[in-house]
This record gives C-alpha cells, sequence and structure tokens, in this order.
C-alpha cells in the first residue's frame, strides 16, 4: 500500500479518536423504508440482485463506488463501506477498514508472521489459523471495527533473500505457497468447516452457511499481488516503475501457480493487481494477465488495484498519456475497484473524453456488488444474520492463542545443535543473561501487517517463566546496531550467567515493505555482538535470529562457541513463551525453512533480475532450490529436531504405463522428442492422467527420546536434461506426528501429470518419459513413465 496524503490523512484521524469500549454495530442497508428493492430480496439469485442494485444508480452514484472509501448512497438507504480491511496473520491495523481505537475489542490475536507459520508445513494448522482470524474478523465488523473484505494472502514466490516483504509470504516453492494459499482462502471465507454437531459457534457458522446460497462468505479474502510483484525498492527500481521482465516458462511455473491455485481451488473472491508491469504492461492495465484468472481459472470476484496502482500506471510506469487512459485501461483491463481516489477523480472526465464507457463501469460494479451480496451486507441487520451472534467474547479467545503459540513450536527452525547443547536442562539452569535489541521486544515480534496483539510476551519474559535468574542487556541500542557502546555492559552480564542466549536478526528497520535489504549479514555491529558475547561466556551461547529473510550467519556456524542457532522469523504474541519451551525441551522443534538461505555473495545478483532459471555465461546462479546452483548457508527444507529421524520407502511403482487402463490405445497422443528425450503435452493427456497417479507408502522412524512432528518432503527430478528443467521440485509434503524410538508410517499422492511434469521454454506443460527420480532425503525411486 503506498502513503498518498489520503492514507495519511485516514491514519490520522483513526489515531487520535478518543478511544471508547462503546460498540458501534455496523450500519446496514435494506431497513425501511429501504427494504423493498429486488436487491433486498434474499430470494433472488445474486447476479439478479447485483443487477437490480445497478439499475437503481446514476452516473455518479456508479463513479462513486470506485474507491475503497465507499462513502454510501443515502438516497438508497445504503450506508458507506470500507473494502479495504487487513488480516495477513491476524486483523492489522494497516488498513482503514480496521480500528482498535474505537470499540469494545482493543486488540486481536497476533499469529506469526506467515513465514514462520509456513515452516511447520502443516496445512491444518494453516486452515486453523485462517478460520481463527475469520471469526475475530467477523466479531470486530459485528462492532463497528472491521470491514469484511480483507486483503490477504500475500502469496507472491519470496525469489529474493533481500525482499523486504517475503515475511509476509510462505516462502520460495510455488507448490508450497499455492497449499498455503488455499489453505488460507479457503478457511478464511468460511469453506473450511470441517466441524460439524453442536459445538455453538462452528455449529452455528456451518449452519448459517449452509443456509445460503452455496456461495456465501463468512469475510473476503484476496490474493495478492498479481503478478510478479516482488521488489520494494533496490537501486533504481521501486515497485512503483518496475517493469519485471518474466521468461513464459519462469511465469508457468513459477510466478502464476500460487495464483492459479489461490482462485481455482482457494476460491478466492478477490485478486488484487500490483504496481510493477510484468513484460512492459503494468499488472493493472493489462487485459489478458486479468482477464486469464477469469477466464482459464473460473475466478469469481473482485479486483482491486493495490493502492494507488491505476495512478502508477501514469504517473510511475508513463505507460499512459493522461490520467484519464490510465482509468480507461485498468477499467477496460478487468480493475473492479482503485485502493484510493484516483478513479473518483478522473473516471468522469475520462467518460467525457469518451475513453471510458458507462458499460465498462458496470461490469466492475456487478463484480463488487456480487462479493457484497455473497457477504451478506443486503440480507438485513448482521448482528441477526448467519454471524451475528459473534462479538468482543470471541476476540483473543484461549484457542486462538493456543494456535498462536502451536505457530510457533511447529515453524521455528532449529538451524544447528552441536552436541545436542539444546534443550537445556529444566530447574538445572541456575542463570541466565539474555542480549540482543529484539529481545525485550512485544509488538515488534509480530513483522509486517500486524495488529494491537492481545497478551505479547518478549523472548526475555518467555525465559523468566522458566528461570527466575534472567538477566537483560540489549547490548545494541536498536536493531539497525551502529554502535558497540552497549557491548561492555552485556559482556559483563553474560559472564555472570550460566547460560547465554543472544538475540540478533531483524526487524522492520530492516526489512518491510518499500525497504529491501542489500546485505544478507546481520546489520551493523551485530555480529561482533555475537562473537564477543560468544568468545567472553562462561559456555557456548545460543543464538537465537529474528526476522523474516534469510541471514548469511556463516561465522556462526563455523564457531564452536556459537553451540546452538534458532530461527524464530516474527513469531508475534505467543513468541516468547514457545521460544523458551524450546530451548527448554518442553516442545520439540520440527520447523523447515521455505526459502533458501543464501551467502553474502549472493548480493552480487541483480534484484532486478526475475529469471529463475541459472545463464552461465552471464554468471547468474538462479534462484530458489529448483535452480540455484550456488553454495548455500542453510538449504531450502532444513531443519533439526531433538530428535533424529531415518526415512524409507515402503512402497511405490517403478513403472507407469501411459495407457495402462485403456483397453484400445489413443491416436490423438503423440510423442515428441527434444534432442534424445521424449516427452508428451499434458494438456492432451487429459483423463490419461488417471492412470498416472499413484501412491508412495512412507515410513517415518523417530530414533530420539523425544516425540514430534516430523516434515516429510518428497521431490523428483526428471529424467534427461530439459532445458531450464528444475534440478528437483517438491511434489508433496506432509506433516506426521511421531513417537519416540517408534515407526510412524504415512502415505504421499503424486499425480505424475502435476507433480512430475515440467514446463518447456515456451511455456507448455509437458511430461518427460522415462525414469523420474523421486527424493527423500537420501533415498532415492526410481519411476519409469513409459507409452
Ligand atoms: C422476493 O422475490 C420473490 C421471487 O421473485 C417474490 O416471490 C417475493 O415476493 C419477493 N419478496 C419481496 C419481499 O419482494
Ligand atoms: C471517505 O471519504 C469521505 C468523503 O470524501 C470522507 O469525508 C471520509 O473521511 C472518508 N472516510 C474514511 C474512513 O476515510
Ligand atoms: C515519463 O514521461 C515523461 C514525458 O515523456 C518524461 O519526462 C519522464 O521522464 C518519464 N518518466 C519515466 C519514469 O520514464
Ligand atoms: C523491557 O521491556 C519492558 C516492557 O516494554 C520495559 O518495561 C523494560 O524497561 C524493558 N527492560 C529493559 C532492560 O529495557
Ligand atoms: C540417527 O540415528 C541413526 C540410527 O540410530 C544413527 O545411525 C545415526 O547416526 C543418527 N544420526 C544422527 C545425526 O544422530
Ligand atoms: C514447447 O512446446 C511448444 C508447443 O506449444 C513447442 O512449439 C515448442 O517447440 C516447445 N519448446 C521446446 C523448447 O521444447
Amino acid at each position: 500500500m503506498s502513503t498518498t496524503t489520503t492514507v495519511i490523512f485516514l491514519l490520522f484521524i483513526t489515531f487520535t479518536t478518543i478511544p471508547t469500549s462503546q460498540s458501534n454495530p455496523p450500519k446496514f442497508p435494506c431497513q425501511p423504508p429501504h427494504n423493498s428493492y429486488p436487491f433486498c430480496n434474499t430470494t433472488l439469485p445474486i447476479q439478479q440482485r447485483a443487477h437490480s442494485l445497478l439499475s437503481l444508480l446514476t452516473l455518479s452514484d456508479k463513479i462513486n463506488r470506485l474507491s475503497n472509501n465507499d462513502t454510501g448512497i443515502p438516497r438508497l438507504g445504503i450506508p458507506p463501506y470500507e473494502w479495504w480491511s487487513e488480516s495477513l496473520h491476524g486483523i492489522a491495523s494497516n488498513g482503514p477498514g480496521v480500528s482498535f481505537q474505537v470499540g469494545p475489542i482493543p486488540a486481536a490475536t497476533g499469529f506469526p508472521q506467515v513465514i514462520l507459520t509456513t515452516s511447520s508445513f502443516d496445512r491444518t494448522l494453516w486452515g486453523s489459523i485462517a478460520s481463527a482470524i475469520a471469526v475475530e474478523a467477523r466479531a470486530m465488523y459485528n462492532v463497528g471495527q472491521a470491514g469484511l473484505t480483507f486483503w490477504a494472502p500475500t502469496i507472491n514466490v519470496f525469489r529474493d533473500p533481500r525482499w523486504g516483504r517475503g515475511q509476509e509470504t510462505p516462502g520460495e516453492d510455488p507448490v508450497v505457497v499455492g497449499a498455503y494459499a488455499v489453505e488460507y482462502v479457503d478457511g478464511f471465507q468460511g469453506g473450511n468447516l470441517k466441524f460439524v454437531g453442536d459445538d455453538k459457534k462452528v455449529g452455528r457458522r456451518r449452519r448459517a452457511l449452509a443456509g445460503g446460497d452455496g456461495d456465501g462468505l463468512m469475510v473476503s479474502a484476496c490474493c495478492k499481488h498479481f503478478s510478479a510483484y516482488d521488489l520494494e525498492k533496490w537501486g533504481i527500481y521501486a515497485r512503483y516503475n518496475f517493469n519485471a521482465i518474466v521468461t513464459k516458462q519462469d511465469m508457468q511455473d513459477t510466478y502464476e501457480p500460487p495464483f492459479r491455485s489461490c482462485i481455482q481451488e482457494g476460491k478466492a473472491s478477490c485478486l488484487m493487481c500490483s504496481y510493477n508491469a510484468v513484460n512492459g504492461i503494468p499488472a493493472c492495465a493489462d487485459h489478458n494477465l486479468l482477464q486469464k484468472a477469469r477466464t482459464q481459472w473460473g475466478f469469481d470476484g473482485y479486483i482491486t488495484s493495490d493502492c494507488d496502482a491505476v495512478a502508477t500506471i501514469y504517473e510511475y510506469q508513463n505507460y499512459t498519456k493522461s490520467p484519464e487512459d490510465a482509468v480507461a485501461i485498468a477499467l477496460k483491463a478487468g480493475t473492479d475497484i482503485n485502493c484510493g481516489t484516483y478513479m473518483l477523480r478522473h473516471t468522469m472526465s475520462a467518460i467525457d473524453k469518451g475513453k471510458v464507457e458507462e458499460e465498462d463501469i458496470d461490469k466492475a460494479l456487478l463484480n463488487l456488488f456480487a462479493v457484497q451480496l455473497r457477504l451478506g451486507l443486503f440480507d438485513g441487520d448482521p448482528l441477526n444474520g448467519r454471524f451475528g451472534k459473534l462479538g468482543p467474547a470471541d476476540v483473543c479467545i484461549s484457542d486462538h492463542k493456543k494456535l498462536a503459540m502451536e505457530a510457533v513450536r511447529q515453524g521455528t527452525v532449529l538451524l544447528k545443535n552441536d552436541n545436542k547443547f539444546l534443550p537445556l536442562q529444566k530447574n538445572v539452569v541456575s542463570s541466565l543473561a539474555v542480549i540482543g535489541p529484539m529481545a525485550n521486544a512485544t509488538n515488534d515480534l509480530g513483522g509486517g501487517y500486524t495488529g494491537v496483539p492481545c497478551s505479547p510476551t518478549s523472548i526475555v519474559e518467555g525465559l523468566k517463566r522458566y528461570v527466575k535468574k534472567t538477566t537483560y542487556s540489549s547490548g545494541c541500542l536498536d536493531v539497525a546496531c551502529t554502535s558497540n557502546a552497549g557491548f561492555a555492559e552485556a559482556v559483563s552480564i553474560s559472564q555472570e550467567a550460566d547460560f547465554v542466549i543472544v538475540v540478533a536478526g531483524l526487524d522492520l528497520t530492516q526489512e518491510t515493505e518499500d525497504r529491501d535489504r542489500y546485505s544478507l549479514l546481520l546489520p551493523g555491529y551485530q555480529t561482533a555482538l555475537v562473537t564477543t558475547i560468544a568468545a567472553t561466556s562462561k559456555k557456548p551461547i545460543v543464538l537465537v535470529l529474528t526476522g523474516g529473510g534469510p541471514l548469511d550467519v556463516s561465522f556462526a556456524q563455523a564457531d564452536p562457541r556459537v553451540a546452538s542457532v534458532i530461527w524464530v522469523g516474527y513469531p508475534g504474541e505467543a513468541g516468547g513463551r514457545a521460544l523458551a519451551e524450546i530451548i527448554f525441551g518442553d516442545c520439540n522443534p520440527s520447523g523447515k525453512l521455505p526459502v533458501t538461505w543464501y551467502p553474502e555473495a549472493f548480493t552480487r545478483v541483480p534484484m532486478n533480475n526475475m529469471n529463475m532459471r541459472p545463464d552461465r555465461s552471464h554468471h547468474y546462479p538462479g534462484r530458489t532450490y529448483r535452480f540455484y546452483t550456488g553454495d548455500t548457508v542453510y538449504r531450502f527444507g532444513y531443519g533439526l529436531s531433538y530428535s533424529n529421524y531415518t526415512h524409507s520407502i515402503l512402497s511405490a511403482p517403478d513403472t507407469l504405463r501411459v495407457f495402462k487402463s485403456f483397453k484400445t490405445e489413443s491416436n490423438n497422443i503423440l510423442q515428441r522428442k527434444e534432442g534424445f528425450y521424449n516427452y508428451l503435452y499434458v494438456d492432451e493427456l487429459e483423463e490419461h492422467c488417471d492412470s498416472l497417479r499413484f501412491q508412495v507408502e512412507i515410513s517415518v522412524t523417530n530414533h530420539g527420546p523425544f516425540d514430534g512432528g516430523a516434515v516429510v518432503m518428497v521431490f523428483a527430478r526428471a529424467p534427461g536434461s530439459f532445458k531450464g528443467a528444475p534440478l528437483k521440485q517438491l511434489v508433496e509434503f506432509e506433516r506426521v506426528h511421531t513417537v519416540s524410538y517408534k515407526d510412524t508410517k504415512t502415505r504421499i499422492l503424486v499425480d505424475s501429470c502435476k507433480h512430475l511434469s515440467i514446463v518447456n521454454e515456451s511455456g507448455r506443460t509437458i511430461l518427460p518419459l522415462g525414469d523420474h527420480t523421486l527424493l527423500l532425503d537420501d533415498i532415492e525411486h526410481v519411476v519409469s513413465i513409459v507409452m
């Protein structure tokens, strides 16, 4: 979101309003005498109601609907509606639709930032968190503190380790990002209602949705930012003027898949187009891009611009000759609403100049109204409706706090643990020193898009629950750590303690919206702080790293005085307590990195180069575990635990025949050739894909004294050497619960057409024939696909 004057003004208003616990129920349309319009008639189909509303609007009414701040239509009894609310990992204060200052709900559950929750690789957890956020969202709506349309999740792949918003994403792998998107959207919009029965709240939710017309929404989620958006500000490039040059191959197998999943499987009701241009066309002006979502992926919802992303078409991208042209091209491309005031200000003049037709606006409004109708906004008093009973008693409840805790427990990644230094023995550690600028932070533990957390605990407080005699010194004034003036105090308290924990890493002063990093090293004097404390403390230290982006901590990897390293991301309000549980062995860490941790040398790679594939002639190493050929500090999927796991494949097929289940061989599937290698086009295979699905049975053995979650990741490597084929790609992942010294079995379903296919240089999906290799840790299993 950008900081237009409008936005600054809004925030000013919000923050200067005197806090009150007075409930301010949402105003709603369709009250007498305005209740006889067909758009108020809940027995009519959504489309018919949307058309009915549209038919009652003047041109000026219509133009006034094209902004996030919809000021309402008093003549028709329609109150104002704010489209912009945020909910990335809990209800956030970033959008003007949410207010923690006015009303009876002062705080909402602060879940960990998405990158940490992703590291759990637990789909159920992802979905449950989204459902919990939805409950709090509806509760806040019911007391006038939030809207019903939220602009989350962020599902751009974490392409470059310097990206300031990588923390908001589910990492670098398109399969994982897509899977997260589906769980979030489904859980958030109310589709994740797996529990039936007497549970009072959930049961009511289910009945309410079942009673609707099938496409009802509890709240609306938004897949953002479409597309190829993952650069804030790097050198001369800024997200507002950036033109992402993306190959067909990368578009098809990296940038688009998360959005495809978000829409096709998640059934998201909103899509946000990004600031940047893609191959020369600003995303919000790109008819092919936006219409692809509707026509090919079945998108049914509204498309919003990122904030002021219509203005940037003209002002930053120089793509049009006038503001009117920018409005016209955005509307005609399929942007339905503009976050900001640009369309309010320029649409009438665009019509006068013949650049926009009223029908262009009508199309947009029908999409907007349909989503509002699906949310029940025109169904009468929301407090009597579907989710009307949710309120303050449903926010910051213990179930939600437990989920936040569970996400940190499962997501935190143990990166180093020499000689089983951790866990520390409870009741044996007599004193603890905690050092570092983030160690005493509370609200900053949430990362970007945070609200007001219910009961945040700092890392220091969390550790104090285990060791009374815990001392603290920040060592650096702040995370930037531009001075070593605080080192002496930090050294002195560390020397007095039995064990020392140094909390280093990043906060939002280093990585955030509009701010990418230039280095992957710890900021300022932080490295010196870690090595100084490590060198002077009684025993080797534990290093805890905060932040969303990868860090080059090879110095700590190599330093025997740093016994253990733990990455805790932005753990949110439960962070301090969950981290302490891990350090003292009440929780066995099991998170896996969802992004490659590159060495500092990677910063020589131009951030504006969008290519995923390496290019040796230009010393370009490629990106992510799928393509990157250089050294890593920690690889994608890496993460230790207090147990030691081994895997084995119990069963998997050796050969798959394309025509196995068909009596007569179809002639329309042609075997193609690239060099020596044969392949088939996946879009020609269609129902033959059924015979190419198979199961892999896997056993996980826990060799340690701790029970724990184990993440099983199966990768595949294609046969031959197709140009641009990934080194390997994730097929499936599964989190299983394991018991100490026991085997646990699990099963993974492989759909060859989906999981073993690759994308050729023209962007076409092909299934190579021959030996595909499944990879599970260091185990390989070959599956041959033959005609
Ligand atoms: C709502 O629409 C139905 C179907 O057209 C109609 O029978 C009914 O009378 C309408 N109800 C009201 C209150 O207008
Ligand atoms: C929305 O716009 C109206 C009219 O311009 C303005 O008075 C109001 O403050 C805005 N509302 C919000 C929440 O920004
Ligand atoms: C946009 O176009 C104007 C006029 O052609 C030019 O002066 C300006 O430098 C351009 N800006 C960018 C960012 O290209
Ligand atoms: C730690 O944070 C708490 C709460 O914000 C504050 O009261 C306290 O002074 C801080 N401690 C130190 C040593 O900075
Ligand atoms: C894990 O356990 C196996 C079986 O007991 C053992 O052979 C192996 O060395 C252990 N690995 C580690 C890293 O402890
Ligand atoms: C990729 O597939 C397309 C088919 O649409 C074909 O025309 C092209 O030759 C293939 N490219 C490569 C490099 O195999």
